[in-house]
Formats: structure tokens, C-alpha cells, sequence
């Protein structure tokens, strides 16, 4: 398993390429896979603003296209005083194709909360109830 401080480098880098143009507000994720990659993602702000992607939607979807397929952790960095957890559509995504993921909070010096997905999300609504 790759250190924290690679996903931290990782995202952090990401979250300067953010695209925060109308909330000034920047992202940056880092996933690691279940072999150990890296894949960031930063936040893409839209004029029409609901067309904005979360940096950990884009990070997921990057992966995802990338083929990877299993997920251990995941890393997000702003540079706010308290620790920016995922929105509730990233939740239902991560969920949805990474499980009960290690969730790391982090601002610009570093991590500063761990969660479980599962803690972030109860009573998720997945494809068990589809049939
Ligand atoms: N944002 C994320 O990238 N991830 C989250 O989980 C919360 C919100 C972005 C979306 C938008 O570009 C900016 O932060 C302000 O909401």
C-alpha cells in the first residue's frame, strides 16, 4: 500500500489544478487502487454552475475509465479550517464503486481526519435492493 504521504503529494497536486473560477473554493482527490495506483482528480467549475464536477467524482471516473476496478482509499485536500468531507452525490458514487473506503480529510499542511465510508454514508441504497 502506497504511504499516505504519496496520495497527500498526489492530491495536493490536483488540487491546483482545480478550476474554481466561481466559488474560489478548490479541490483536490487522490484514490489509491487496490494494486496501489494513484489517480487524483481537482474540481471543474461550469459557467452554468450545476454542470460542476467534485474533485472526488472526477477522480472515480478517471479511474474507473482507466480500468481500474477495486479501491482502498481515498484522499481530499482543500485549504479550509475544518476538514471538507464529500458532498452526499460523491458519498453515493464512492459507494457505488469503491465500497467501505478509507476516507483521509486533509488541508494544505496535511491529514487531519480519517473516515469509513460506510460512517459517512449509513443505510446506503445499492444494488442489493435492485432486483
Ligand atoms: N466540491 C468538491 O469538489 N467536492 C466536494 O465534496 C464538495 C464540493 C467542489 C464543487 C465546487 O466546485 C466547489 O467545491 C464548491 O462547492
Amino acid at each position: 500500500m502506497a504511504g499516505s504521504d504519496a496520495l497527500f503529494a498526489a492530491a495536493r497536486a490536483a488540487y491546483e489544478r482545480a478550476i474554481a473560477d466561481y466559488s474560489q473554493f478548490k479541490v483536490g482527490a487522490a484514490l489509491e487502487t487496490a494494486d496501489g495506483q494513484i489517480v487524483s482528480g481537482c474540481n471543474i467549475e461550469n459557467a452554468s454552475y450545476g454542470l460542476t464536477m467534485c474533485a472526488e467524482r472526477v477522480a472515480m471516473f478517471k479511474a474507473l475509465s482507466d480500468g481500474h476496478r477495486g479501491f482502498r482509499r481515498l484522499l481530499i485536500v482543500t485549504d479550509s479550517a475544518e476538514p471538507t468531507p464529500p458532498c452526499g452525490a460523491c458519498r453515493q458514487i464512492l459507494w457505488e464503486f469503491g465500497g467501505d473506503l478509507e476516507i483521509l480529510l486533509a488541508n494544505l499542511a496535511g491529514v487531519t481526519a480519517a473516515y469509513r465510508l460506510g460512517d459517512l454514508l449509513p443505510v446506503a441504497f445499492d444494488r442489493r435492493f435492485l432486483r
